[in-house]
């Protein structure tokens, strides 16, 4: 069962705003799926994302490193996002022998998965997925959902 939570079009210059307005929606859950296309937006998403979390490390594609780790600050805590990409990943064995299980089981991290269709059944319940759609060359439509089954 999916609710969808929020719908909302951003562009470039709008997308603090989006990020606010998102956060706010889903701040007190862990786990984020983002789908799309390639070239949807997703890494630009998350990128304004860790940047309105006041991420203290550099936030980049992890395209290449299957799961970057950033600290950032939370209620006075430093706490772990984890921004992952599963692309490349096929199948639950691989991701396990990579360590994706256990940036989904700690419970202090918050955990950012692009291309998290590839292996869906990995994902703890509930999670949000987050819908990115272009509808012109500049505008993409979000949708955030709470996927709890
Ligand atoms: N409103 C927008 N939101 C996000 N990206 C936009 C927007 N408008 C234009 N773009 C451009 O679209 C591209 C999105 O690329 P991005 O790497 O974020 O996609 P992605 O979904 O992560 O792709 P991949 O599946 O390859 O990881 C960037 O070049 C970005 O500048
Ligand atoms: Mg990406």
């Amino acid at each position: 069962m999916a609710n969808t939570l929020l719908q909302i079009s951003y562009s470039l210059a709008t997308i603090e705003n989006a990020v606010h307005q998102f956060w706010q929606c889903v701040y007190q859950y862990r786990v984020f799926a983002f789908s799309g296309n390639m070239g949807a937006g997703k890494t630009t998403f998350i990128q304004a994302l860790c940047h309105y979390l006041k991420v203290v490390d550099h936030v980049s594609s992890p395209t290449f490193a299957l799961i970057n780790e950033y600290g950032f600050e939370q209620d006075g805590l430093v706490k772990t996002i984890y921004h992952m990409d599963w692309y490349r990943i096929r199948d639950a064995e691989e991701a396990i022998n990579a360590g994706i299980e256990d940036t989904l089981d700690n419970q202090q991290a918050i955990c950012f998965v692009e291309w998290a269709e590839n292996v869906l059944e990995l994902m703890p319940r509930p999670y949000i997925q987050v819908e990115i759609i272009p509808i012109s060359k500049e505008v993409r439509q979000l949708t955030v959902l709470l996927q709890n089954v």
